[in-house]
């Protein structure tokens, strides 16, 4: 007997509410690379809001934007500026994983519903999740055409940096919510607890956060959730409940099997990232032993190293991509280790401090 209590194939897309989702279209196709697959609007027949579907190998990404004001998307827009509205499942039976969702605890966001057009039929239903994120849950094993019904195929290449899918995504949640939280995901969706971090794993000398990752059944959807904890100064955690306006994703990691070319092609088309000082590489080999990089070209790029027990792994956190210091990426590359990053957190949250103190927010 399956241990998984809540089947989830993989994360199937995570979609955005933004305003202007032409123009966000046409970012990440020209920075990160991805191509322009799928569009809804008014000339589609959508009449209230636009969408673009953009891909790179098994990554979606989907940015939605209201047509008219007055719709309840614009509202949320309003409260949180651009923002991460759903991390979408694919499972293999939306009913019934609706039904057990919500008998298990979850509030319902959408009943299941069947969109139908000339290729065919999408079950999909939706839950909600914290703050104003929602989960999708679809299957289009009936489903032939691009993306979901109502969309048109485009075909708009991006120059790909070679990211491969999503590997993890971080939500922020109030003080003293974590483990409500982590709770509702072992109960709702019958994740597990992989890792747990504390205050003393991740504080420096003026602020901390605490920190545990939750990961499905099949081990492939992992969602580490974040709350501040007391320091001497205001944590990132809460700088981004401030400017969010509650809880919210506040980063998405996508994996890549070339870090060193990914985040190469990223400097060169103006994304910025944290930088960490020139001193972390004087003692890197002798923390993480021997890599296949060279660290010069790492020290460069200001890639991070950090080993496990099974392997080591590279990352590499960009500044906030939008004006509130909310939403960030991480790329990230894995060479056997299967964990977050930890040796790195205190020069990460260094380097986040630098950056708040320049936003006067720290
Ligand atoms: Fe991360």
């Amino acid at each position: 007997m399956s241990m998984d209590t809540f089947p989830i194939r993989r994360v199937d897309h995570v979609r955005h509410y933004v305003n202007n989702a032409r123009q966000s279209a046409f970012f990440y196709q020209h920075t990160f690379g991805f191509n322009i697959t799928g569009f809804a609007g008014l000339e589609t027949g959508s009449r209230d809001e636009a969408s673009y579907v953009l891909e790179q190998n098994d990554l979606r990404l989907v940015f939605s934007a209201p047509l008219r004001p007055g719709h309840p998307m614009a509202g949320l827009i309003a409260e949180h500026g651009d923002f991460v509205r759903d991390i979408a499942f694919e499972v293999d039976d939306v009913d019934w994983a609706f039904k057990a969702a919500t008998e298990r605890g979850a509030q319902a966001a959408q009943e299941p519903t069947t969109l139908e057009d000339d290729h065919g039929k999408v079950r999909v239903a939706s839950i909600r999740t914290y703050g104003n994120v929602v989960h999708s849950l679809l299957n289009r094993d009936q489903y032939q055409g691009p993306f979901l019904p109502g969309f048109t195929s485009r075909n708009e290449p991006g120059d790909s940096i070679g990211l491969v899918e999503v590997d993890h995504c971080v939500g922020n949640v109030e003080l003293g919510k974590m483990n409500y939280w982590v709770q509702w995901y072992q109960d709702v969706l019958g994740f597990k607890n992989l890792i747990s971090f504390d205050d003393k794993d991740i504080s420096t000398e003026y602020t901390a956060l605490m920190s545990k990752v939750m990961a499905s059944g099949n081990g492939r959807v992992k969602f580490p959730i974040n709350e501040p904890a007391d320091g001497k100064k205001k944590s990132q955690i809460d700088e981004y409940l401030e400017f969010f306006g509650g809880a919210g994703v506040q980063h998405v990691a996508m994996r890549t099997d070339d870090i060193v070319h990914t985040v190469a092609r990223l400097r060169a088309r103006g994304i910025q990232f944290l930088s960490v000082p020139r001193t972390y590489y004087d003692a890197l080999e002798e923390r993480v032993g021997e890599i296949d990089e060279d660290i010069n070209e790492l020290a460069d790029l200001g890639i991070l190293v950090d080993r496990d027990d099974e392997g080591y792994l590279l990352q590499i956190f960009t500044k906030p991509i939008t004006d509130r210091p909310t939403l960030f990426y991480e790329i990230i590359h894995r060479k056997g280790a299967q964990s977050f990053g930890k040796g790195n957190f205190k020069a990460l949250f260094e380097s986040i401090e630098r950056e708040q103190a320049l936003r006067g927010t720290l």
